[in-house]
């Protein structure tokens, strides 16, 4: 197993990648939770109450995400800041794409944004899960916690999505 406690040169880039993925996050959670893009937009869009309000609910969980970012900055000495993150835009540009390919009030549509949605859980849960594993191999403890806090809120978002779909998006869809 890789231990980071006996290379110099990885600890320096541990820490390196570490600050830099969470940066990353911080513009990522900005833009999720922009009105016009991201989980604003997809709410708005989707068909079904269940969908609109699951969607409603993880953007109040993104927007706590950020605050947990703010205090892993301030537990490893950082100044918050963001930096560009060009996986999550990509994901926001192309639920936009899929908007536009489907009709609205139809459960086509819901099937989408769910897929669409599902992109963006799937990357944070990588990006998080891989956070997690570094700040603990870093020592990083509280940031460690914060981070698995926010991680688990993720898995939870991507299995509400999946249940929601499997309910009986799948079935009313194929009758449209
Ligand atoms: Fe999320």
């Amino acid at each position: 197993m890789l231990t980071l406690h006996h290379s110099p040169k990885i600890i320096r880039y541990g820490k390196t990648h570490f600050i830099r993925v969470i940066l990353q996050e911080c513009i990522a959670r900005h833009l999720l939770c922009g009105t016009t893009t991201g989980e604003g937009a997809s709410q708005n869009e989707a068909t079904t109450d269940e969908l609109k309000s699951a969607f409603r609910e993880h953007r109040v969980e993104t927007e706590g995400h950020v605050d947990r970012l703010e205090q892993v900055f301030e537990s490893i000495g950082e100044d918050a800041k963001t930096q560009k993150c060009e996986a999550i835009e990509g994901i926001i540009k192309e639920a936009g794409t899929i908007i536009d390919e489907t009709k609205n009030d139809t459960y086509t549509r819901d099937i989408a944004l769910i897929f669409a949605a599902q992109k963006a859980e799937h990357y944070e849960i990588a990006s998080y899960g891989g956070l997690v594993a570094l700040a603990q191999q870093l020592d990083l403890d509280t940031a460690a916690d914060l981070l698995v806090q926010t991680l688990e809120e993720e898995k939870n978002a991507d299995s509400t999505l999946t249940q929601i779909a499997e309910n009986y998006l799948y079935e009313a869809a194929k009758a449209e």
